[in-house]
């Protein structure tokens, strides 16, 4: 994405700052490499968790990218968004591993695939009164998250039926009236290329060996985590290899059931992770004292904070930071680390998984220099909250022909009352 920095400090001074600038350009250029892995048995899904906005929901529509949805209102979101419902295969499929709130009655009036973590959820679907396909979702055993609290797959993972109680639960789906026409892993990005490509490799075996036991299996998934290079998004993983590697699995399993089988993938961060970020403000830059261990730090305090941002405070995650001198004059660089407006130690962009600050060699800002957080469209806006009871920033989307559209505003007290009652309920219990 490039930035023109009068344009930025101009749409600071209209929006507001923080606020999440999206770049249809870089979302569109994102979407056709997806694409180019596509076609031919080979189908991709939006992961809408990474980001629900109606705008990019949108974009995924027109370039027929169907939908993996977390929850009911995902599943609405993405309805009123424009994607289409009871198709077969069905564009949207539900993934999670707990039914709540409005996700069964979704799923039964829609006409939503549901891919189930668990026997239970078939209990559940079926107490319900759904006797429809579903698709189950696999902990093959294996797998790896970029962080250990993303692992996807393996003993430590809660997700998905574990392999060896596959033919089990297929017995007591048939016994519920319904039907396995898909089956589901998603192994996590991993550090690493090659782990990705022989974790695929060697998911696509294992759907392979179930095929006996799922005589109506109509696609498997091979779930997301196509990895993004947070650290130098003009490096990235090519993705031809993958390309050939889906196009192997869908051969070799519809060789071995003698029919059609379709191969889906679920990207969520590749999509959207270089198409937006988070632009702060800069308000000071101050410095504690270095004491006998050497701990002391020059801190620039931004009006961003976990509440917008929460992937480094989480996760530990990288995100490259760029200051925009409010005045067009020069910074120098040393050692710096950004940190929120939040009461939180924790509040701090520039550290990682194991250290609380990690200071960062950066221009050192002055106050009213904005500070852009890159490639933050993934898990972003997504998982932005009202700690503190901060309202969420709005949302800015470029066109490619240079337009600025507001597409979210940012939220009011009133909004973050709205859930409240006015007069305590009485529950008559
Ligand atoms: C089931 C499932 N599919 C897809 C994704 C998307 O993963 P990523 O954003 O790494 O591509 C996730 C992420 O948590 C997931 O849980």
């Amino acid at each position: 994405m490039q930035l023109d920095p009068a344009r930025l400090l101009s749409l600071s001074k209209t929006v507001g700052t923080p606020f999440w600038l999206y770049c249809a350009k870089t979302l569109r250029k994102r979407i056709a490499e997806i694409k180019h892995l596509t076609g031919d048995g080979i189908q991709a899904r939006f992961a809408m968790k990474a980001c629900p906005a109606t705008k990019v929901l949108r974009e995924m529509q027109r370039a027929g990218i169907w939908i993996d949805a977390v929850s009911g209102n995902e599943i609405l979101r993405a309805l009123h968004a424009g994607q289409s419902k009871g198709q077969q295969p069905p564009s949207i499929l539900y993934t999670s591993d707990v039914f709540r709130d409005n996700a069964l009655q979704v799923i039964l009036e829609q006409g939503i695939l549901p891919n189930i973590g668990s026997a239970g959820m078939i209990e559940e679907l079926s107490r319900a009164g759904y006797s429809g396909d579903v698709s189950i979702r696999i902990n093959p055993g294996f797998g790896h998250g970029h962080v250990n609290s993303c692992d996807t797959g393996g003993p430590s993972s809660k997700h998905g039926v574990w392999f060896a109680d596959l033919a089990q639960t297929a017995q007591r789906v048939e016994a519920a009236g319904m039907r396995v026409v898909m089956l589901h892993a998603h192994i996590g990005s991993g550090p690493r290329f090659e782990e990705l490509h022989e974790n695929l490799d060697r998911l696509a075996s294992e759907f392979a060996a179930l095929l006996p036991i799922f005589p109506h299996l109509q696609g498997v998934s091979l779930g997301g985590g196509i990895p993004h290079n947070y650290r130098d998004n003009t490096q990235q993983i090519p993705l031809d290899p993958l390309k050939t590697l889906f196009a192997k699995c869908r051969e070799r399993l519809s060789e071995a059931a003698g029919r059609e089988i379709r191969v889906e993938i679920e990207p969520g961060r590749y999509f959207v992770a270089s198409a937006c970020v988070l632009v702060g403000r800069v308000a000071e830059v101050k410095a504690t004292q270095t004491n006998e261990k050497g701990q002391g730090a020059t801190f620039a305090m931004v009006d961003a904070g976990f509440v917008d941002l929460v992937r480094p405070a989480m996760y530990g995650s990288y995100h490259g930071i760029e200051v925009i001198p409010h005045d067009g004059g020069a910074r120098e660089s040393q050692p710096i680390v950004v940190a929120g407006p939040l009461c939180e130690s924790g509040d701090v962009f520039t550290r990682d998984d194991a250290e609380l600050l990690v200071p960062r060699e950066l221009p050192v800002p002055k106050s009213g220099d904005l500070l852009v957080l890159r490639d933050a469209g993934a898990y972003g806006y997504a998982m932005s909250s009202n700690y503190n009871s901060i309202g969420r920033a709005p949302q800015v989307w470029l066109e490619e022909d240079g337009s600025i559209e507001l597409i979210s505003r940012r939220e009011s007290l009133a909004d973050l009352l709205k859930a409240e009652v006015e007069e305590p309920i009485a529950l008559g219990l």
